[in-house]
């Protein structure tokens, strides 16, 4: 495996480059594939197996490009397919996981809320933290579904009216339970943060797992001795599934929305 070949980064969309956004800060030096799988978003609502298909497939795709190493930065997509898909693959697989940690630390009601896809909060991996995480501490984990989320953030909108109107209907119940932390477990939702400071202020700390993700990337890559030794800045290529013309303005635009720095988080991968 050559340290100058790229780092492969997937999504089921353009939901990764909040993930692409952390790992560009982190590791500016490396050269990134990005993979976003348009023709098939969203993953929320499909069968596991579903899921874990298109996950080999597209890891395959970045495999026949020369990837050194895979960010699975789809939360849906590291839920179920992850064990699968280090067992094929030679080089290293990285995967997110909510960041229910951090949020059970800093939670001051002892309510903590998860925004997710019903495939992430039915995985091993989110039984696995609550248990490890908020369990020990007493902390009381809810999970929330909106399943027009994702395509709202696809489809460019995701300051919308639209988005604005769903994230109220979706939050407000958790806020009068007195949740204080919103885990964003997908990666499409960091997107959404300023719409949800706009519906509802400080009322939640937002916490993901994108910058926690980028840091535990750089640990694998130094574990390996595949760190890119080059010392200009690496280049982003970016493949598609569905229409070129369609993702072209949505992927120009989300990678110039300056997203907030996170919490440190943990990432077990
Ligand atoms: C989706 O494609 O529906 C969700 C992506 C994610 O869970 O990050």
């Amino acid at each position: 495996m050559s340290s100058s070949a790229p780092v492969g980064v997937f999504d089921s969309g353009v939901g990764g480059l909040s993930v692409l956004a952390e790992l560009r800060r982190e590791l500016p030096h490396e050269d990134v594939l990005y993979l976003g799988d348009t023709a098939h978003v969203p993953y929320g609502d499909r069968s596991e197996e579903d899921v874990i298909d298109l996950t080999e497939r597209a890891v395959a795709a970045l495999e026949a490009r020369g990837v050194k190493a895979v960010v699975v930065a789809c939360n849906t997509a590291a839920a179920f397919s992850l064990s699968r898909v280090r067992s094929r693959f030679a080089f290293p697989v990285i995967g997110l996981v909510p960041a229910v940690k951090p949020a059970a630390q800093a939670t001051r009601t002892g309510r903590v809320a998860v925004l997710a896809t019903p495939v992430t909060l039915k995985g091993q991996l989110m039984k696995d933290v609550i248990r490890d995480h908020a369990e020990p501490l007493g902390v009381e984990v809810t999970g929330v579904v909106n399943l027009k989320l994702v395509p709202l953030v696809e489809a460019g909108h995701a300051d919308s009216p639209e988005a604005r109107a769903e994230l109220r209907a979706t939050l407000a119940p958790l806020r009068d339970a007195g949740v204080d932390q919103l885990v964003l477990g997908c990666t499409h939702y960091p997107f959404l943060a300023p719409a949800i400071h706009a519906e509802f202020g400080d009322t939640f700390t937002l916490v993901d797992s994108g910058a926690g993700v980028a840091r535990h990337t750089r640990r694998v890559l130094e574990q390996g001795q595949l760190l890119n030794a080059q010392t200009t800045p690496g280049t982003v290529t970016y493949l598609v599934t569905g229409s070129v013309e369609a993702a072209t303005p949505v992927i120009a635009a989300l990678s110039a929305t300056p997203l907030t720095a996170m919490p440190r988080t943990e990432n077990g991968h």
